[in-house]
């Protein structure tokens, strides 16, 4: 990690495991939100596909596009100043062979101006990565459960096949990512794959054992309506507050004490 103000890079994160040092991550989708998240300090800002829920109100993330992503994608990285920015790449923008594939992530990396991207699946993904890698693109790796995979996986579950999880893990750092993500995987599994990697494991819903975590940002300030994962540990309540402000707004519009005089140009 820096200890001064210089932008986080990929080596950063890489050492951070080495020197033991947890990593912090979370989303973002907008300007505004960037900008907050950065100045408080986490690491690295991921843009993720999860926007398609908790932005756009999908059922799930299959719907985002690579221009949705990259206009995402382009709000975060100009509020950025300090941490490390990763975009995710939507379905099926990776899956559309090596060449189309590495196209996208540089379309990313060219038009937002982050500094790595994301994509989900394990050893079958590996000559994607291995190219993106070899055309100079930081890439993520995301195991564990694959949100763009939920009707094969059938729902949102946490995995539990140790063998394959670690195959996976292993195929993905040696095609050259630089960090992975474990997504609901049972906690003594992400343990495993955590000693066995020498890249930085990011969990979300894996445990305490993994390097790093991230959290999608509007869980972890009491945003979401309706169903929150067991996995978040809500740190504000922005949802009643919110509520709180408009309800108040409304009355005071209603009641015809707002605006007041400090609000009214004479
Ligand atoms: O899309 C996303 O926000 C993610 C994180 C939850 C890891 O992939």
């Amino acid at each position: 990690m820096t200890s001064d103000d210089r932008p986080i890079t990929v080596p950063d994160l890489i050492a951070m495991k080495s020197a033991g040092r947890k990593i912090s991550v979370l989303t973002a989708y907008d300007y505004t939100m960037a900008r907050l998240v950065d100045a408080a300090g986490v690491e690295a800002i991921l843009v993720g596909d999860s926007l398609g829920m908790v932005v756009q109100g999908h059922a799930n993330t299959l719907p985002v596009t690579l221009k949705q992503m990259i206009y995402h994608g382009e709000m975060v990285a100009r509020a950025v100043r300090r941490a490390l920015v990763i975009v995710d790449m939507p379905f099926p923008s990776f899956h559309l062979g090596i060449n189309k594939s590495v196209g996208n992530a540089a379309r990313i990396v060219k038009r937002t101006g982050c500094q790595a991207v994301k994509l989900e699946g394990g050893g079958e993904q590996a000559p994607v990565i291995a190219a993106m890698v070899s055309a100079g693109i930081p890439v993520m790796g995301h195991v564990g459960l694959r949100p763009q995979s939920v009707h094969q996986l059938g729902g949102y579950r946490v995995q539990r096949d140790a063998q394959r999880l670690l195959a996976d893990a292993k195929a993905v750092e040696q095609a050259g990512a630089f960090s992975i993500v474990l997504e609901c995987t049972a906690a003594e599994i992400a343990d495993r794959v955590t000693a066995e990697l020498s890249i930085p494991t990011i969990g979300i819903g894996a445990g305490a054992g993994c390097d790093g975590q991230v959290l999608v940002l509007n869980d972890l300030l009491g945003l979401t309506p309706g169903h929150v994962p067991r996995h978040v540990k809500a740190a504000a309540d922005l949802k009643g507050e919110i509520a709180r402000a408009v309800t108040q707004y409304r009355d005071e519009v209603r009641a015809g004490t707002f605006p007041g005089k400090e609000q009214t140009f004479r």
